[in-house]
């Protein structure tokens, strides 16, 4: 991914990238008690140039409730550091068996697959380690860690992960395969903004809008996903495409043809953007965003 793709998000959402950056860097920079290869492959992986859209959203979504963004920082960069253990193991030949990841090789690859699980295991404590001591106060510190951990846990992204892996040996249905994207990709997405409401001590109104934005817009994405790895372009993506497909992988343009998948995601897209009703024009970024990631090519 190029530096001028980067910003695909709208301006306002862009603003909040450097800063993401470098607290990723500090959070990483681990010193000489964790093993220098481990660290290194910490590095490799949660330095490379994602989208970092989970950590953009969660500071958006304070910022819209009027919160500082020091104190949802922590969850911002928790989030990634799910995100990116997910993408680790989501990476290894026992589950999607990838070369390619962000424009390099996957973790697996360019270190060994003891570092990689072990990688993915260390940043998992490493998020809520973070957000439990860095949120203020520690009530909210409480709600945050909840979330994440409801969010990434065994009836969430693991579970969604796990039924992903098994949908491959079984004919899919549409509703199946909804509930797999909701789980796998859908709940960190809402949670991202949920923890950026909680951070800010938003109101149940607002954290509900953001919530049902979060859920739209996370269906939304992976469905784009699916048609990135059908159409997409491999160098632009940074990450191997027309895998899917021959892996026999369920998804919804093979479920439901790529017309349908592509009305699907734009169908959420405005969910998403109705979501946001009770902010009234102050949420135009998130509605910007909605629609760019409908048409995004990476
Ligand atoms: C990839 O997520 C995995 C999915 C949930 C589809 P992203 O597309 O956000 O990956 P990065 O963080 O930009 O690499
Ligand atoms: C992965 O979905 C979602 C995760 C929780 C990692 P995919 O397997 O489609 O993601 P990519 O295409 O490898 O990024
Ligand atoms: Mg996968
Ligand atoms: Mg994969
Ligand atoms: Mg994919």
């Amino acid at each position: 991914m190029t530096t001028s793709d980067a910003a695909l998000f709208p301006p306002e959402i862009e603003s909040f990238r450097a800063q993401i950056d470098s607290q990723l860097e500090a959070y990483s920079d681990l010193g000489s008690d964790c093993p220098s290869h481990l660290r290194e492959a910490i590095q490799y992986c949660l330095l490379a140039p994602g989208k970092r859209i989970r950590p953009l959203l969660v500071l958006t979504a304070a910022s819209l409730c009027n919160g500082k963004i020091d104190n949802a920082m922590p969850s911002a960069c928790a989030v990634e550091m799910i995100h990116n253990y997910s993408l680790i193991h989501d990476d290894l030949p026992a589950m999607d068996d990838d070369e390619l990841r962000r424009g390099r090789a996957t973790c697996h690859i360019a270190f060994d697959e003891a570092t990689a699980i072990l990688a993915g295991d260390a940043l998992i404590p490493l998020a809520f380690e973070i957000i439990s001591r860095d949120t203020q106060p520690a009530e909210i510190a409480i709600k945050c860690v909840k979330a994440l951990a409801k969010a990434s846990g065994p009836c969430q992204l693991v579970g969604g992960q796990a039924d992903d892996l098994n949908l491959q040996f079984a004919p899919a249905d549409i509703e199946s395969l909804e509930k797999i994207h909701r789980r796998k990709t859908g709940a960190l997405l809402t949670a991202s903004l949920e923890l950026g409401a909680l951070s800010a001590g938003a109101s149940d109104e607002q954290r509900n809008s953001l919530v049902n934005y979060g859920k739209h817009l996370g269906l939304a994405f992976q469905i784009v996903d699916d048609l990135l790895d059908l159409r997409g372009s491999q160098v632009k993506m940074g990450k191997r495409t027309g895998k899917d497909a021959k892996s026999g992988k369920q998804t919804y343009p093979a479920v439901i043809g790529e017309q349908a998948s592509v009305q699907r995601a734009q169908e959420m897209a405005d969910q998403a953007i109705a979501s946001l009703e009770p902010f009234k024009d102050a949420a135009t970024a998130l509605e910007l965003l909605a629609r760019f990631v409908v048409g995004r090519t990476h």
